[in-house]
Formats: C-alpha cells, sequence, structure tokens
C-alpha cells in the first residue's frame, strides 16, 4: 500500500510537472503564434484601411506672397474657358476666335443701347455680378454694367475707331487690341455712372462709385484689373472702370497681397505644372 501509496503520490506529481510544462508551452506557443499574426496581420489591416479610408488627397495651392495660401483650380489656365485665363499683350488669346458658350445678360441695370452680346457676361459668373451690383447700389451707388462681352470683331471695331482718332500707340494703352482683350473672355466689365458722368475716365475712380467698387468687388470675386500704381506691369493706363472676375478666392489673394493678374502668373504656372504632374489636368 505504501509503495502504492508513494507511487501514486510520485505519478501525481509528474502529472502536475506536465500539466505545468504543457500550460507553459501552451501559453508560449499560443503567444508565439499571437505575435506572428499580429505581425503578419499588422500590415494588412494598414492596407485594407487604405483602400476603403484613403487619406485625404492634399489639394494643390497657389501661395501669393502676403496672401492665405488658396486651393488652385483644377482647370488648365491657359484655356480661354479658364476663370483664371491672363489675357494681355503678353498673353493673347490662345484662340483668337473664343467665344465663351454660356453668354447671358445678367440682372443688374445695363447700358441698354449696347447690343445683347456687349450687355452679357458669362451665366456662371452671374451670381456674384449681382451680388456686386446689388451691394453698391446698397451702398447707394447708382450704377450699371456699360460694357462686358465684346467678341474679336467688336473689339476690332473700337481698336480701329480709336487708333483713328488717337494713333495706334496712344490707342493701345487703353484699348486692347482683338484676341487680346479680356472682354471677349465674358468674365470682365466696365462699371459707369447710370448719369454717365466721368463715363470711362479716370475720374471715375475719384467717385464714390469708383471707390467704392475699388475697394469691396474682390469680396464678389471681381478685381480691379489696371490699377494706377501698375502701368508698367499691366501696360494699361489706369483703369477704375474695368473689373474682371476671378472667383472670390483668387480675388481676396490678389487683394491680401496686392498682385496685379499679370504678378500673379507665375505663381498659377508653377500651380498648374503641378496639376498637369499629378495628372489631374491635362
Ligand atoms: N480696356 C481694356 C484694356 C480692353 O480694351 O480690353
Ligand atoms: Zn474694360
Amino acid at each position: 500500500m505504501k509503495s502504492h501509496g508513494v507511487w501514486v503520490y510520485t505519478t501525481r506529481i509528474v502529472y502536475k510537472k506536465l500539466l505545468v510544462v504543457a500550460l507553459v508551452v501552451g501559453i508560449g506557443g499560443f503567444a508565439v503564434l499571437q505575435t506572428r499574426t499580429d505581425k503578419t496581420a499588422e500590415p494588412r489591416q494598414t492596407n485594407s484601411a487604405l483602400s476603403t479610408k484613403p487619406a485625404p488627397k492634399q489639394s494643390v495651392q497657389v501661395v501669393l506672397p502676403g496672401a492665405k495660401p488658396i486651393p488652385a483650380l483644377e482647370e488648365n489656365y491657359v484655356q480661354p474657358a479658364s476663370l483664371w485665363v491672363v489675357v494681355s499683350k503678353v498673353h493673347p488669346l490662345t484662340d483668337a476666335q473664343y467665344v465663351p458658350s454660356n453668354l447671358a445678360v445678367p440682372a443688374v441695370k445695363t447700358r441698354t443701347d449696347k447690343s445683347t452680346a456687349e450687355q452679357s457676361l458669362r451665366a456662371d459668373i452671374e451670381p456674384d455680378a449681382v451680388a456686386l451690383f446689388k451691394a453698391a447700389q446698397a451702398a447707394g451707388h447708382d450704377v450699371m454694367l456699360a460694357s462686358g462681352y465684346r467678341s474679336y470683331e467688336q473689339q476690332q471695331v473700337y481698336f480701329t475707331n480709336y487708333s483713328r482718332l488717337y494713333g495706334e500707340e496712344a490707342a493701345n494703352k487703353f484699348s486692347a487690341r482683338p484676341g487680346q482683350s479680356e472682354h471677349q473672355t465674358g468674365l470682365a466689365f466696365d462699371v459707369s455712372l447710370t448719369s454717365r458722368a466721368c463715363y470711362l475716365e479716370v475720374c471715375f475712380g475719384e467717385t464714390e462709385a469708383g471707390k467704392w467698387f475699388a475697394a469691396h468687388s474682390y469680396e464678389y470675386g471681381f478685381i480691379l484689373r489696371y490699377p494706377a500704381d501698375k502701368i508698367d506691369i499691366t501696360q494699361y493706363q489706369y483703369e477704375p472702370w474695368h473689373f474682371r472676375y476671378v472667383g472670390r478666392d483668387l480675388a481676396r489673394a490678389l487683394h491680401e497681397s496686392n498682385l496685379t493678374l499679370d504678378e500673379a502668373y507665375p505663381y498659377l504656372q508653377t500651380a498648374l505644372a503641378e496639376l498637369k504632374n499629378r495628372g489631374e489636368v491635362k
């Protein structure tokens, strides 16, 4: 009995030890397995997380000196239909016969003795044009849109007439040659007092309406395109009546940086190059 009892006791100890060993091996093995599983699962989890939740796309920014960065428009600024197209003596329209596809007379006071075409702007900028003219009216200014879209042929008529009157060189200081006018894009207009006092004259800039437009047009996406202190850059005389739509973001950035659209051109080209590089714009 005793020896049997000893055997039983010994057997129990052996069993206990085996159990402990088994437990240790089991737990250890599970831990190793678990670690391996985690290691192999890790990249899969990351990959699946990437495929279901892509990181937000970093938009291309335009950073004008002294201005808050703005998101770049995803379009080709060389195209005449781009809101950011630069049209100047240096950068004529790439399609001289370009006609915007969506011209419409905006719901603002216009010079009704002009053609329907010349009373028109691009329809997509009408909401901002209406907001601008309403705000001007609310501020007490009786103004009208004196000249909006001008076709290549219409611009040719104006430029030829001014050239006959003043000579070509003098005319080209305030009138663009056909194919070089922003008016052809449907994004620019000349504003005047309804009374036509200081009509397309520098003194319009001294009127309360002229001052108001210079100070507030950017809030609605428009810029004073030919400022008095940038004549060497724009290559046109001071035109306090001529406003150009570029959208609210760029208008504000130009206002903050005090740059003309001509001066912003390299920055816009840099953004465009990056958009092309990413394949986001052709
Ligand atoms: N007055 C501007 C320069 C134009 O004719 O387009
Ligand atoms: Zn003009």
